[in-house]
This record gives structure tokens, C-alpha cells and sequence, in this order.
């Protein structure tokens, strides 16, 4: 028996999760055309099968033109259903719990899929492609588009959903006073620029009923200047912890390039554990439900220590479960820190069929090993 904190079982709404080790939603760059493949099922199975107790998939778009590329899987086409069942089903054979990570990616909609593209403000991007600032339309297809996705989701056994709100996405820019510029009652006082945020929650709770998850993974900081304030992010999430959210992963940063804007450069190899760990912990004293804690976190005894120490309910990770997707079961036995070194090297996927641990598949190649 282990008596580390991070091996105890913890309930989120009505569902207990085996331990505080969770599984971050990573995009899984191996959809085909939307549709979950087998390298994906066979990824979640690593992840069940290595203990994490709470997995959450990896972006999976609401609508067609939410997606960011094809091989970003789309909960609209029939066979969804059924694909994701496979998965859910693995996953309670081996006593994890699921939740499916929702997404709308705003600015970060495929370019060429021809589509009529809005973002929360007018806007050319590099690519000379426009978004046009959401019509009022536009916003309640986008709440119903969430809705009926996470109905998707109940129906093929899955925990739950999370609604993504961080790193740049649509819902991050209504946020952020940075991209937010609306004169409207979309945007302006932060209760206007959560708004959005707030009907997308309320359209799925309708929805889904009582009984099934609904999280939201959050942005505490933009961690740029015109950012989001610590203030108005306890506020938001206080609101959708009183509307009856289950559960809030406390993420940062708007984007994942590497400019100055992104939270990449915090990611890299080097910087300390942890490093939204003082965001999740306020929050945690402040809200009556499980706050997760995501990036950085590397070793056993910094984990235990963050449980102990603060109101953190548990910690999830992203790149380690690439790179070993058995941490759980591995620690276990073994305290050594997670392989990972933090290289976001794992963003350049996208010819692999499935995201994948590109210092590992060097190693394997050089020892001649199929990866
Ligand atoms: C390649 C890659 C894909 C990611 N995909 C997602 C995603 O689909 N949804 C999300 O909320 N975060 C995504 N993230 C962020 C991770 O969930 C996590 O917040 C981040 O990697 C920091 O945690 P870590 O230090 O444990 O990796 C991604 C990160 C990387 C590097």
C-alpha cells in the first residue's frame, strides 16, 4: 500500500477518481479528417492502463470550423459516438475516469477550410485570412455547438466534458482584455467578457443534466501586460463554481508559438515545477470544488509536497504522458523524476499520426527499434 497523498482517491461531482494523478487534455494530432483513429484509442489505452486516475482527451472540436486542422477530431460526424464509447470503455476497464476536452478554436481555425471565419473581434491574421466579430448568431450556435457535443459525450459513457477557455483559443479571447475589445455586452467589465464562457456552461449543463462533469480548463493570467487580472479570474471562476461547474484546471498563456505572448517560453526545460501552482492554490482556497493544477510538475516529492501544502486538489500532466504515458503505475516503484525534458518537442507531430515523444523516436531509431 502507498501512503503518498497523490494515490488517494478524490470525487469530483458525484465521481470518485481513483488517484491525484491526472492526464492534461493533449491534442492528439492524429485525427483523420475529425475521425478518431486507432492510433488514438491505442493512446488512451497507454493512458489508462498507466494509472492515471482522470484522463481528459485532447482538444476535440465543436463544430467543423472550430477545429484547428483535420487532424484534430470532430465531434460531429455519426460514427463519434460509437469511437468514443471504445475509449470510454477502456478506460473504466482499467478504473479511470474520462472527460472530454471541448473546443472552438477561434483565431485558430483551419484557414483553408473555406469557411466563414469569426473570432471575438475583427481581425486579418498573418495568413491574410479575416475573422469577423462574432454575431449574436454566431455566439448562441457556438454555446449550442458546445451543448451538443457534450450531449455527444454522455451519450458514449463518458465522466464528463471540459469546457477549454485557455492558451489563446476562442473563449480565452473573450477573456483577455488583450484580444477582447468589443463595445458591446460581450465585452469590456470582466462580467462581460465572461459571458460567453458563462452561456457556453449553462447551454451544456441544460444539456447534460446534473450527473455528468462539467470543468473548464482556465486562464489565470495571459501573462502579458494587458492581462486578465488575478481579481477578475478568482471572480469568474467563483461565478462558474456557483453555476454549478464541478471542477477547474487552472492553466495560463494565450498561445503556444513561442512569441512573447505564449506560455511556451515558461514551459521550457529549466524553469521550476509547478509554475502555476500559486494561481491553482488561490483558487483553491477560494472555491468549494476540486482544483487541478497543470505544467511542470516532474517529481514525486514536489507533488506530494504540493498536495500537502496547499488546497490543490491534484496535479495533471501534459508532455510526460508522451513521453511515459505509465507514470502513475512507474511511480509506483520507482520515484525517479518524469522522463520528460521539456523540449515541446512533441508539438511537432504532425506527420506522426499520433502526437508523439520525438526525443524518444530519435532514441529508437538510433537503436534501430520500431517506435
Ligand atoms: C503538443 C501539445 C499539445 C497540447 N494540447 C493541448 C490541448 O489539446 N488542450 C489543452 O488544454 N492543452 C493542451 N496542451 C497543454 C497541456 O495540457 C499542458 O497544459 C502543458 O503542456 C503544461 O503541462 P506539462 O508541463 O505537464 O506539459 C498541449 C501541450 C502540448 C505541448
Amino acid at each position: 500500500m502507498n501512503a503518498k497523498k497523490m494515490y488517494t482517491p478524490f470525487q469530483i461531482g458525484g465521481i470518485s477518481i481513483k488517484n491525484r494523478l491526472a492526464a492534461s487534455a493533449m491534442f492528439e494530432y492524429g485525427a483523420e479528417d475529425g475521425k478518431i483513429t486507432e492510433r488514438i484509442k491505442k493512446r488512451y489505452r497507454q493512458l489508462a492502463e498507466g494509472g492515471f486516475g482522470l484522463i481528459i482527451t485532447g482538444m476535440h472540436a465543436v463544430s467543423r470550423e472550430g477545429r484547428v486542422a483535420p487532424i484534430m477530431v470532430e465531434t460531429t460526424y455519426s460514427d463519434y459516438e460509437n469511437d468514443l464509447r471504445s475509449i470510454v470503455d477502456t478506460a473504466h476497464a482499467n478504473g479511470s475516469k474520462i472527460v472530454v476536452q471541448l473546443q472552438h478554436a477561434g483565431y485558430g481555425t483551419f484557414p483553408q477550410d473555406g469557411y466563414d471565419h469569426f473570432g471575438v473581434c475583427d481581425k486579418e491574421m498573418g495568413d491574410g485570412v479575416f475573422y469577423h466579430a462574432m454575431t449574436r448568431e454566431e455566439m448562441a450556435s457556438v454555446a449550442q455547438g458546445f451543448a451538443a457535443a457534450a450531449a455527444r459525450c454522455r451519450t458514449a459513457g463518458a465522466d464528463g466534458v471540459q469546457i477549454h477557455a485557455a492558451h489563446g483559443f476562442l473563449l480565452n479571447t473573450f477573456l483577455s482584455p488583450s484580444t477582447n475589445h468589443r463595445m458591446d455586452e460581450y465585452g469590456g467589465s470582466i462580467e462581460n467578457r465572461a459571458r460567453l464562457l458563462f452561456e457556453v456552461y449553462e447551454a451544456i449543463r441544460v444539456a447534460v443534466g446534473k450527473e455528468f462533469i462539467v470543468s473548464v480548463k482556465f486562464p489565470f493570467s495571459d501573462l502579458i501586460e494587458q492581462s486578465i487580472t488575478e481579481k477578475e479570474s478568482l471572480y469568474v471562476c467563483h461565478e462558474l463554481a456557483r453555476k454549478g461547474v464541478d471542477m477547474i484546471e487552472v492553466s495560463s498563456g494565450m498561445v503556444m508559438d513561442g512569441s512573447a505572448h505564449s506560455f511556451t517560453p515558461f514551459m521550457k526545460k529549466g524553469t521550476r515545477e509547478g509554475i502555476f501552482l500559486e494561481s491553482a492554490a488561490k483558487l483553491a482556497e477560494l472555491v468549494p470544488i476540486p482544483v487541478i493544477s497543470v505544467c511542470g510538475y516532474r517529481t514525486p516529492a514536489f507533488i506530494e509536497d504540493t498536495l500537502h501544502s496547499t488546497k490543490i486538489t491534484a496535479v495533471s500532466f501534459g508532455r510526460p504522458t508522451v513521453r511515459e504515458p505509465n507514470l502513475p503505475k512507474r511511480w509506483l516503484e520507482d520515484d525517479a523524476p518524469a522522463a520528460c525534458v521539456s523540449c515541446n518537442r512533441c508539438c511537432a507531430s504532425f506527420n506522426d499520426g499520433i502526437i508523439t515523444c520525438q526525443v524518444l523516436k530519435d532514441k529508437m531509431k538510433n537503436h534501430n527499434i520500431e517506435h
